[in-house]
């Protein structure tokens, strides 16, 4: 398999997946019932299952690991807090303040995750 087509896989799953999560966010915040939708309930899980599949075997391309390089262990310690921090902004019934404040958590720890994707650092190559 090419390493750069896993790559563009990867990347475009997520964009994808951030898409989707900044969708269904947007849509709970506004008060619209986006889990009628089962294309919205589904696409996420099969789209997060292809771009982690990508991940480790891109990991595994480059010889590079969570826990061994700086960079992958702060997007595997990024991921967790966003996925945790999704799921927190899109649980149902609670008050909008914190159902914002999970959001935009969430938005910023993704946004870091690409930010620590393209300069493989961190600290953002600062
Ligand atoms: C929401 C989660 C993730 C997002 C948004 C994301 C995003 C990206 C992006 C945008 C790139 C391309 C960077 C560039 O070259 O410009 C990339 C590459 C890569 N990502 Fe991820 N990623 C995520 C999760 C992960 C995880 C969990 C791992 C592994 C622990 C991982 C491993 C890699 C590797 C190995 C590359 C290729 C680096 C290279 O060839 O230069 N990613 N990721």
């Amino acid at each position: 398999m090419d390493y750069f087509i896993v790559k563009d896989v990867h990347m475009t799953c997520a964009a994808l997946s951030i898409g989707l999560f900044a969708l269904r966010g947007g849509l709970q915040l506004a008060g619209v019932a986006w889990r009628r939708s089962m294309l919205l309930r589904i696409a996420p899980h099969v789209i997060d299952t292809t771009l982690l599949t990508a991940a480790l075997w891109l990991i595994s391309q480059l010889h590079q690991y969570p826990f061994v390089d700086g960079w992958l262990t702060a997007k595997f310690v990024a991921l967790v807090a966003y996925v945790l921090l999704g799921k927190l902004a899109l649980r149902q019934g609670q008050p909008a303040r914190r159902a914002w404040g999970f959001y935009l958590a969430a938005l910023f720890c993704v946004a870091y995750i690409v930010g620590v994707a393209v300069t493989h650092s961190p600290l953002l190559g600062l």
